[in-house]
């Protein structure tokens, strides 16, 4: 709870936020944060990153000094990113708000510079610019690459040659993917430390900046109630269920390439089952957080081929008469093509702590809903009093289950059984509900502006490190091989619906049901 000050005189914060400056008199610790969007007029960029730098702009959570460059091949002035960008900010933190004032201001300190992601020259160019912006403070660079992975090395090897701060720190955000297995990960791995240093590289898995995801260490370490439940003791089984109500709608070509279980289920589902199954660590410090999810990566046993269902969606047509389009529709997917839109699969940590537990996953594009959520379903209560004397109140299959809702309305419910009120004993399940919106009246920050915030604080605790990525790869990569090799066929599930039947066959075969 130390103060921006303490945490800057400790090392926590290497950049002194307004309030830090304002604190200190300003002048006194002058330096400044250049940020440069590498693939500034791409999707990632105008969705997420800006809108993103804007809400931090807006908290007061940038330093004092700080400028952003676009960079792309694409050609624009800087009036014309502006004018791109300032369609997609919004006055997120309070809506009610007349932010166009904040916006004028941020829109002045963003620029744009083109240029190829191969060219020392034109870094070089770009370094000159921000030094011109930097005025001879001590200068800390943030290069963020929103850009395809084929072009990753390139553009790190220029930036960090050609534009990297010679007086403070530079770091660069990767965004994923990181390779496509063992061998292709170790492989970019390896590029990109030829020229950074790993403490440099910030891995981003953006479903670790989500509020609920964050939340779970705290859930489980400060409050006494559920760590001693956390284990094969009392948990019958554990679920992540990742769901979008749409396709692959203007992403097929890098989908395809990829599939559900590179794109959501190695990734984000694990980095969440990690974090969920992780011992407690030493500390709260990146590294002890860190070093606790490789371990549970590394005790997961070998997925099996006969634990995975695959799915992939096909065309539709609703009762009102609107058409869906089938995943091979979309014009950058093949016709004959397997890759899964949707999988389920049943992993198992090998550790005296989850010994026997399933751990579900699920992940699927166009489906019923759009949802990501956690699902701990609790053993029945032994001996239940309320089982043998209830007569009909068909407890038996009514478990306790704690819900952490990521998205959308978040929350976090556990379901309890409860005395109906009245005369009689009837009983039925009930929620004890923490609903955010009810509970808390301030917005939830998007993903992005938490590990932004987090990249310029030098905070790495929600980045993936190598060693990480490593034994995630190594659990999915003989899997997806099989997969790949085998030409396995996905069953085909209409647009709009809950996925492929397999998938509660695979639950049922583990005695589970999907929440
Ligand atoms: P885009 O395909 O929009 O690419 C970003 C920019 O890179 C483009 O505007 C283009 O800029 C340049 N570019 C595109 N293709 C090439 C190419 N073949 N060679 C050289 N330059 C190219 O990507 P996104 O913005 O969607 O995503 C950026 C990164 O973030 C990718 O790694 C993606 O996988 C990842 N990501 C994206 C998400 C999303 O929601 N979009 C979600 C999670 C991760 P120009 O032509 O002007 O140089
Ligand atoms: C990305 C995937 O990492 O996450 C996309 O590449 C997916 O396919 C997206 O749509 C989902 O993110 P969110 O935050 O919208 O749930």
């Amino acid at each position: 709870n130390s103060s921006p000050i303490e945490k800057l005189k400790d090392g926590l914060l290497s950049v002194p936020s307004q309030e830090v400056v304002a604190e200190l008199g300003g002048g006194e610790h002058e330096s400044t944060v250049s940020i440069t969007v590498v693939g500034a007029s791409g999707d990632l960029a105008k969705k997420k990153i800006f809108p993103a730098l804007f809400a931090l702009y807006y908290e007061g959570c940038l330093p004092e000094h700080f400028t952003i460059y676009g960079y792309a091949r694409s050609k624009m002035t800087d009036g014309e990113l502006r004018h791109m960008v300032s369609k997609t900010l919004t006055c997120r933190i309070d809506k009610r708000a007349n932010c166009g004032e904040k916006m004028e201001e941020f829109l002045k300190r963003c620029f744009y510079h083109t240029g190829q992601y191969d060219s020392q020259e034109h870094f070089v160019a770009l370094n000159k610019k921000l030094k011109e912006h930097e005025g001879g403070r001590l200068s800390n660079r943030l290069f963020y690459l929103s850009i395809p992975p084929n072009i990753f090395v390139d553009a790190v090897k220029c930036a960090s040659s050609s534009a990297s701060s010679l007086s403070g720190w530079t770091r660069v955000i990767v965004e994923k993917p990181f390779g496509r297995d063992s061998k292709t990960s170790a492989a970019l791995t390896n590029s990109l430390k030829h020229y950074l240093e790993e403490d440099q590289i910030f891995r981003i898995d953006h479903y670790l900046g989500k509020e609920l995801v964050e939340n779970l260490s705290v859930l489980r370490f400060s409050n006494l109630i559920f760590e001693p439940l956390w284990s094969r003791q009392y948990i019958q089984n554990v679920q992540f269920i990742f769901s979008e109500d749409f396709g692959t709608e203007g992403r097929g070509g890098y989908f395809d390439h990829y599939g559900i279980i590179r794109d959501i289920m190695q990734n984000h589902l694990l980095q969440i089952l990690a974090l969920f199954a992780m011992e407690t660590p030493v500390s709260l410090d990146a590294e002890d957080i860190r070093n606790e999810k490789v371990k549970v990566l590394r005790s997961m046993r070998p997925i099996q081929l006969e634990d995975v269902v695959i799915g992939q969606y096909k065309g539709t047509t609703t009762k009102g008469g609107v058409t869906y389009p089938s995943y091979t529709d979309d014009k950058t997917v093949p016709k004959d093509s397997l890759t899964p839109t949707f999988a389920a699969a049943a992993l198992f940590i090998d550790n005296a702590r989850w010994d026997g537990v399933p751990f579900l996953m699920k992940a699927g594009k166009a489906l019923h809903t759009r949802s990501a959520e956690i699902r701990v379903q609790f053993r029945h209560v032994p001996g239940n009093l309320y089982n043998r004397n209830s007569g009909g109140t068909n407890l038996d299959r009514t478990t306790n289950e704690l819900v952490i809702r990521v998205q959308p309305d978040e929350g976090i419910y556990l379901k309890i059984n409860n005395k109906v009120p009245g005369l009689g004993m009837r009983l039925d399940q009930s929620h004890l509900n923490l609903l955010y919106s009810a509970r808390y009246s301030k917005e939830i920050p998007d993903a992005y502006e938490r590990l932004l915030l987090d990249a310029i604080e030098g905070e790495r605790r929600l980045f993936i490190r190598s060693d990480e990525l490593d034994a995630a790869w190594a659990l999915f990569t003989p899997l997806l091989k099989e997969i790949e090799e085998k030409k396995m066929i996905p069953e085909l599930y209409p647009y709009g619906s809950r996925g492929p039947v397999g998938a509660h066959y695979l639950a049922a075969k583990h005695n589970v049901q999907w929440g």
